[in-house]
């Protein structure tokens, strides 16, 4: 019987191919994986930027460790630097924040000195490090990340920088402003004033030291997709509808609707769609609709925008140690992370730049980050005006009025009509229960028709390690061994496997 179970996966991307990975190792011949696009990977998507590769999309391998399953797969196909292979890299615990070199500059055109930031980034840090305490305990004094920080720098700035002149107190904040900035790209979010402050500390780090792929993030799929066989995935294929809970029939009891008029039906359809694509088109996507706590789930959750602006120099205007810039504009000392004026001054929610190394490998090349409304707004603009806004930008805060970028190239999530964003986050009032119930297949009670029609895979279901590539490939091998396990308790005499 399992032999002949017919299963669909939407969605090729990491989530989707580790589902499939999964089920076909276990015997199970009658998989189809229907992609929107022409291409697998999603949000893995490795791009060329002048003569260096660059990642569009996933960046970092976070938490290189042996309970990192992209870790283990990326080391098995040959992925890595061998730095990144040592075990000291492995045993390296940052809590998810890498020790990066900064360089600091002002709206002013000052470079200024790290050490004089310290006070406001220690500050920040334990800021962090307690909104995550309150997951456990419970009871937490405001909504959101944003409210607390902003309730809390004044009190304690007042009492810990008293001797501090006028002035130097007022960069500090200013500080706290970019950092503001920093999180909401970590987070994918608008603003920390939309991250939850009860479920800050739901995501859990894993140790070693984050590394990229020399080669390119793409190269995991393209492994991943040689050991599938061919022809499991239909590219160009967008799902418009799952019709779930056909009563009448009893064989496959879901029929997969395709936008261009095909229809497919299964006994198991694993959606693997992005949480943004599911908060736009959840009500046409599920016939008969999501039951309504999965439902506000869905909306409570948050999926924001974060995208990458990537520039090349001729010649670095940073320190050769330096593995991160930060701007500060000397303005915002009011602690906000959101831009008034959006169309004029979108630019300022950049908070600045990661440097790629080595520098033999890629040259002069920095990525800029930028979160939010302001991230959206930049996608609408051309490239020549992002290229304009950034040198702009780089010249005043350089004070070096000809520094000229070689070229530019950004991402643009949340115009991806299949993404609408870059990854998800806990928004206010959200707690585990939330990504319990994006992870709960339907039909929730099994009783009267077939259990297990739809299943929920993709990075917004893992409930500690939402928003990365480790998280969305748990979530595709936990589907596919929910699958695999009511198999076998159902026909215990009988295992997939016994057919090949
Ligand atoms: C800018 C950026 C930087 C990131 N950096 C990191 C990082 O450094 N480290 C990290 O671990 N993670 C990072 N992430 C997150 C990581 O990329 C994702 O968590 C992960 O790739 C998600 O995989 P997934 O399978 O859940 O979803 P996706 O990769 O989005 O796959 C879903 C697939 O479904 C398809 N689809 C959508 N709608 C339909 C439909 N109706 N019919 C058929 N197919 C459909 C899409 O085209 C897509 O291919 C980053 C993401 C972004 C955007
Ligand atoms: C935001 O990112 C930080 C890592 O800097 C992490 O500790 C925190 O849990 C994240 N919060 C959410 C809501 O994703
Ligand atoms: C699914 O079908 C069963 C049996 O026909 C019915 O009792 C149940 O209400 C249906 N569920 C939904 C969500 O439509």
């Amino acid at each position: 019987m399992s032999a002949n179970t017919k299963i669909v996966i939407i969605g090729c991307g990491i989530s989707g191919i580790s589902a499939a990975q999964r089920l076909v190792n276990a015997g199970f011949h009658h998989i189809r994986i229907l992609e929107a696009t022409e291409r697998s990977g999603g949000r893995i998507k490795t791009g060329r930027f002048g003569n260096s590769i660059v990642e569009i999309g996933a960046n970092w391998i976070h938490g290189p460790c042996e309970e990192n399953p992209v870790f283990c797969l990326a080391r098995r196909y040959g992925l890595l630097d061998p730095e990144a292979l040592t075990p000291e890299n492995q045993a390296m615990d940052v809590g998810g924040h890498p020790p990066w070199v900064p360089n600091v500059f002002s709206s002013s055109g000052q470079k200024l000195n790290a050490e004089d930031l310290y006070p406001a980034l220690k500050m920040f840090s334990e800021l962090l490090y307690e909104s995550s305490e309150f997951q456990s305990q419970g009871g937490e004094p405001w909504a959101s990340v944003g409210d607390f920080i902003r309730a809390e720098v004044p009190q304690r700035a007042a009492e810990k920088w008293k001797d501090t002149d006028a002035k130097a107190r007022s960069l500090q904040l200013c500080v706290i402003s970019s950092m503001l900035k920093v999180e909401c790209c970590v987070n994918g979010t608008h603003s920390m004033d939309e991250v939850g402050l009860g479920a800050y500390g739901l995501y859990k780090t894993l140790p070693g030291l984050d590394c990229t792929f020399p080669g390119g993030y793409e190269g995991l799929i393209k492994n991943l997709m040689s050991e599938l066989p061919s022809g499991i995935v239909t590219y160009n294929r967008p799902v418009r509808c799952v019709h779930w809970n056909n009563s009448e029939k009893r064989e496959n009891p879901v029929t997969v609707e395709c936008d261009d008029g095909e229809r497919i039906d299964a006994d198991h359809v694993i959606v693997t769609v992005p949480l943004g694509y599911l908060k736009k088109h959840h009500s046409t996507l599920f016939h008969p609709p999501l039951p309504l706590h999965k439902l506000h789930s869905v909306q409570r959750l948050g999926f924001g925008t974060n995208n990458k602006i990537y520039v090349e120099f001729d010649s670095p205007w940073w320190d050769a140690d330096c593995e991160v810039i930060y701007f500060v504009w000397e303005d915002e000392e009011d602690m906000v992370d959101q831009v008034p004026d959006i169309q004029r001054s979108w630019i300022k929610k950049l908070f600045g730049f990661t440097v790629l190394k080595p520098t033999e490998r890629y040259g002069h090349v920095l990525c800029g980050w930028i979160a939010g409304h302001e991230s959206e707004y930049m996608e609408t603009l051309s490239e020549q005006e992002v290229s304009h806004a950034i040198t702009q930008l780089i010249r005043r805060f350089t004070g070096n009025p000809i520094v000229t970028p070689r070229r530019v190239l950004r991402s643009q999530w949340f115009h991806d009509p299949w993404t609408r964003g870059s990854y998800s986050y806990p928004g206010k009032g959200c707690s585990v229960q939330d990504l319990e119930n994006m992870m709960e297949p339907l039909p929730v009670k099994a009783s009267q028709s077939q259990p297990l029609q739809v299943l929920f895979a993709g990075e917004a279901t893992h409930p500690h390690y939402y928003s990365t590539v480790h998280g969305a490939v748990l979530s595709g091998w936990r589907e596919a061994d929910r699958l695999i396990s009511h198999y076998s308790s159902v026909h215990p005499s009988e295992p997939p496997k016994s057919k090949l």
